[in-house]
């Protein structure tokens, strides 16, 4: 498959991605909230119950995997890229080193990584990988974003993705604006032009191949402390509008981060946002949290219980897949889980 059919495949309609990339920091958090111990074993035992599980042929296009999980051999024998390759889907990994401190910008940060990137891409792709994932965050408050933060951020969000496309593996973009704060949606819509421009700037002065790559943004929406809440179709159509203005039409597939909505939340503004997507672009999920958080507690419920796990998760794959295709509705919450 070349860079654009990778990327088509990790998008395809009806199908999204699921983020499994938290960091071992990370992964504590969301194992402290449900009282599991952070263990190699433990993260293996979440992770390998979730790439079992049968929503992941019908409605998982790719996963990202975290540097440890990507070497992990499933307890039934396979590897995990060889698991979820099994399962029809795409492995990919989280290449980024993390947001670290913004040198001369006191509260804003830079995600490092690049040194020895070459090297690593070479190593993931034998291990399976075949898309890769890079994160910059961006924050809204008082004067931030600054533009030595956006301005550095795309940089390296470019030279990254340089190196991926050389190493022949589709990268995702993700510049995530952050829904902390009290900002309202248009301030939203503001910053994510002014990130999304640069991003694009930076993405042609490197050379990227726009066809093979993936977009993960943020959606627009109000700071989750703004006194003005907005609809869905509010939501749906400032994200489309910023979309279309800002991302270059060559981008086959659009896949946004779920960034602390619930997972309800995170299904109707995806749904919204498709029916009324009227571009080429495959617009679907690439969520974390709103394809874990359900699954997740059953997990911290009890361990060994793979059905209720997995009967979690599909459930929420299912109702994102449709959302991917503008189909999904409040009532088949209630339905039948799959
Ligand atoms: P959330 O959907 O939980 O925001 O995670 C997506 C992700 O990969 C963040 O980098």
């Amino acid at each position: 498959m070349n860079l654009n059919e990778i990327a088509k495949k990790m998008c395809a309609k009806g199908k999204g991605i699921l983020a499994a990339d938290e960091s071992t920091g990370t992964i504590a958090k969301r194992f402290k909230s449900i009282n599991v111990e952070n263990l190699e074993k433990n993260r293996l035992n979440f992770r390998q119950t979730l790439f079992n599980a049968s929503a992941m042929k019908e409605f998982i296009g790719g996963v990202i995997l975290f540097d440890e999980t990507i070497k992990q051999k499933s307890t039934l024998g396979p590897t995990i890229p060889e698991l979820i390759f099994k399962h029809g889907a795409i492995p990919g990994i989280k290449v980024d080193k993390g947001a670290k401190p913004l040198a001369g910008s006191s509260e804003e940060t830079i995600t490092e990584g690049l040194d020895g990137l070459r090297e690593r891409l070479n190593e993931y792709y034998n291990l399976g990988a075949r898309f890769t994932k890079w994160r910059a965050v961006y924050k809204i408050s008082g004067k931030f974003p600054s533009i030595q933060s956006i301005k550095s951020n795309a940089h390296a969000l470019a030279r990254y993705a340089a190196l991926v496309q050389e190493a022949k593996m589709v990268p995702i973009i993700e510049p995530e604006v952050l829904m902390d704060g009290s900002h309202n949606i248009d301030k939203c819509y503001a910053v994510t032009t002014d990130v999304l421009n640069e991003c694009y700037n930076e993405l042609e002065v490197h050379k990227i191949d726009l066809k093979g790559t993936v977009l993960k943004p943020n959606m627009i929406v109000p700071g989750t402390e703004c006194k003005d809440k907005s609809s869905s179709d509010e939501i749906a159509k400032k994200t489309l509008d910023c979309l279309k203005k800002n991302v270059p039409n060559e981008v086959p597939g659009i896949a946004f981060l779920s960034g602390g909505q619930s997972e309800i939340e995170a299904s109707k503004n995806l749904n919204a946002i498709n029916k009324i997507n009227d571009t080429n672009f495959l617009i679907t999920f690439s969520y974390g949290r709103g394809l874990q958080a359900s699954a997740l507690k059953e997990f911290g419920k009890n361990q060994n219980n793979i059905v209720n796990i997995q009967q979690a998760f599909n459930h929420r794959a299912k109702m994102n897949g449709l959302s991917s295709k503008g189909e999904w509705s409040e009532d088949l919450e209630k339905g039948p889980v799959a």
